[in-house]
């Protein structure tokens, strides 16, 4: 049906009215299994009792004022984020990308603030994904999302993630500002790093003088069972850390976390967002913060990661001419495909299970922190179904 929408979507022909956990629901009552879930965004699923009450509440006290005032929610929920990682201070945005660009903002405005404005040079890996910014296409440096956007930005340069000593001689220039990097790619191909990665891109930044940004806009907030991706490798903490999508468990908010000394340079007046941080956000973001850093709720997540991982495990030893591997880590799982990732979607739509696409042909299973085993037994067995469909399409 024609409609006015920018064209820049392809939407698959589900039009969900109604959510609950891991269900979405269309106006005749067709049930789907949601592995996208908003793309790693509904870590509680949809609409959970909490965020549903705090949303409601807020809705009813007050939605917007301006950061020229005072947001308690903000600094509750910049409290309980800096208690739980490096961090010791919080900005806050609308979105993944835009705490993106205000990481990159804060690691130049460091080197400046310090003395050394020459640092002004961003390290980037291939197979990245940071947003759709200007900044943050340029930082992961995707053609397909640069093309026909003009001349490309100065100050950002890339590595691959395997040539060790190609990334040692970049870090090594007196230019260099910072390195982003996600310790779990996810629209790229869901690569996990290895704590050995991890641990060395701290070491290198750290020897040079250079900031590390961790982008774990999707990787973060419980997706890989821990709190923080990073959290997996000790001592590999970043400088600054971009983090959205889970922190409001569906409801638009972004946060931009660095140390005290990584934000020097964000004085009053250098950065600011009108929305950003605003008390509809801080609310629910406050609400599902409790419910995702509880133990218990990380504990059932890795239980549910490995569940789901010894199914696609056995799936995998089925279907080698299917599924060529699996990755990622925790709840961010990635099937590597040897037919067309698109295609395998669509078999999986006609299963009723609704998968994320993603880099280096591979689909991207997504299920909230909260799925039960029960619905992680549904999800591979209809895997399977996609599986079987993609063997032998004429009997599917
Ligand atoms: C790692 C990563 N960084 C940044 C972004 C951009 O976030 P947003 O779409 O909220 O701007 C995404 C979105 O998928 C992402 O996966």
């Amino acid at each position: 049906m024609p409609h006015a929408v920018m064209p820049v979507y392809a939407p698959a022909p589900v039009t969900p009215v109604s959510g609950k956990g891991l269900w979405l629901y269309e106006a005749d009552g067709t049930a789907w299994i949601d592995c996208i879930g908003g793309i790693a965004t509904n870590a509680l699923g949809h609409c959970h009792p909490a965020l549903v009450a705090a949303l409601s509440h807020q809705a009813e006290t007050l939605w917007h004022v301006s950061n020229a005032l005072v947001i308690p929610g903000q600094r509750a929920l910049a409290e309980k984020l800096t208690a739980a990682c490096f961090a010791d201070l919080a900005f806050f945005s609308n979105s993944g990308t835009e705490a993106v660009e205000c990481a990159i903002k804060t690691a130049r405005r460091y080197h400046a603030a310090s003395g050394a404005p020459q640092r002004s040079v961003i390290i980037g890996f291939h197979g990245s994904f940071h947003g759709r910014t200007y900044a943050a296409i340029n930082a992961s440096g995707n053609a397909a999302y640069l093309q026909g956007c003009g001349p490309l930005l100065p100050g950002f340069v890339h590595c691959d993630l395997d040539d060790h000593d190609g990334f040692a001689r970049a870090v090594a220039r007196p230019d260099v500002a910072a390195v982003i990097v996600e310790p779990v790619q996810g629209e790229g191909g869901a690569r996990a790093l290895s704590a050995d990665d991890l641990l060395r891109l701290r070491r290198l930044c750290s020897a040079h003088g250079v900031l590390l940004i961790h982008d774990e806009v999707q990787c973060g907030m419980g997706r890989t069972g821990r709190l923080f991706a990073h959290h997996w490798a000790e001592g590999s903490a970043p400088d600054i850390m971009a983090i959205a999508k889970a922190l409001g468990g569906g409801f638009p908010v972004g946060a931009c976390l660095a140390t005290a000394d990584a934000a020097s340079g964000m004085t009053a007046g250098s950065h600011g967002s009108t929305f950003g941080g605003n008390p509809l956000a801080m609310a629910v973001a406050g609400a599902a913060f409790d419910i995702i850093a509880d133990p218990a709720t990380l504990a059932h997540a890795r239980a549910m990661a490995q569940r789901l991982r010894e199914g696609l495990a056995a799936l995998r030893a089925r279907h080698p001419d299917i599924i060529i591997d699996i990755r990622g880590k925790g709840l961010l799982v990635g099937l590597k495909l040897a037919p067309n990732n698109r295609a395998f979607i669509a078999a999986a739509r006609a299963q009723h299970l609704l998968l994320a696409g993603g880099g280096d042909n591979i689909v991207r299973l997504l299920p909230p922190l909260t799925v039960t085993a029960e619905e992680i037994d549904m999800i591979v067995e209809r895997t399977g179904a996609a599986c079987v469909a993609m063997t032998c399409p004429a009997v599917a």
